[in-house]
């Protein structure tokens, strides 16, 4: 299990263990949902390549249909007493696909919005599509086994879940076919251009989350791995003619220093009497 699922577990459990904040969540995500939906409905009717085409139409149905199922599961929640100003007014922010989007590109669900298709082509936003795809199948899998108190919630999460490993499959099978058409330098930069990306955007949101404390890691990090073998590098050269001296040496070798030069010219000028 890698750091950063550890980190969404440990959210995820306190997101579910207050039901402002699973309200909240389940809210940020139908949005998130719906906006995926609507761009790829969008970039269907634009592809040329009709079985493109069609995998694209079905993927957008998923994804405004997972909309429905977050903003029904979230009105439950709201009927049944839970809300309020609080959970109104927030959203689960870190939970937000549109989270560390590499830039201004791509859209709420993580997807290379449709003027970008236009100019780049099918390829780059179908390897677009699959890292964010894969992305999103990683993240519902780890809230299908937090929910499992919650039955309700839980069975949105798997069936959703189902639907994510789809487009997965879809997305790697088209990028395949591109490889076997011989375009696979071409996929392998578009999947590269598209994880690289995400992993900045995930490094900025880390700096931007932890702020000072990830100020302190990486200053912790700098000290030991430069500065203290540096240290002790000094150290063992004290003892010869060079290297780092403490103040207070340096200090009680310069006043011997002058004890002894003092005493050179009282020697001198006994001899010149
Ligand atoms: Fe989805
Ligand atoms: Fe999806």
């Amino acid at each position: 299990m890698g750091l950063n699922e550890l980190l969404q577990l440990r959210r995820g459990r306190a997101v579910w263990a207050d039901p402002s904040r699973a309200l909240a969540t389940l809210e940020s995500f139908a949005r998130t949902e719906e906006d995926g939906g609507r761009d790829i409905a969008t970039a269907a009717r634009r592809v040329t390549d009709v079985e493109l085409r069609g995998h694209l139409e079905r993927h957008a149905r998923d994804e405004v249909r997972h909309a429905e199922l977050f903003r029904r599961r979230a009105r439950e929640l709201r009927e049944s007493g839970v809300g309020g100003a609080d959970a109104t007014a927030g959203s689960e922010k870190g939970y937000d696909l549109s989270r560390g989007r590499p830039s201004a590109e791509v859209d709420a669900h993580g997807f290379f919005r449709v003027g970008l298709l236009d100019e780049l082509g099918e390829l780059p936003y179908v390897a677009m599509l699959h890292v964010a795809e894969q992305r999103a199948a990683r993240l519902f899998d780890i809230h299908a086994r937090l929910t499992r108190d919650d039955p309700p919630t839980h069975e949105i999460f798997r069936e959703i879940l189902r639907d994510e490993r789809y487009h997965v499959a879809w997305t790697a099978a088209m990028l395949e076919r591109w490889r076997q058409r011989g375009d696979a330098d071409a996929v392998r930069r578009a999947l590269k251009t598209a994880r690289t990306g995400r992993a900045m955007g995930a490094w900025k949101r880390a700096g931007a989350r932890a702020g000072v404390g990830f100020g302190r890691v990486l200053m912790l990090v700098t000290w030991v791995t430069l500065m203290v073998p540096f240290g002790l590098v000094a150290r063992r050269r004290r003892g010869g003619e060079s290297g780092w001296m403490s103040a207070r040496r340096t200090r009680a070798t310069a006043a011997a220093a002058e004890r002894s030069a003092a005493r050179d010219a009282l020697t001198r000028l006994r001899s010149q009497a």
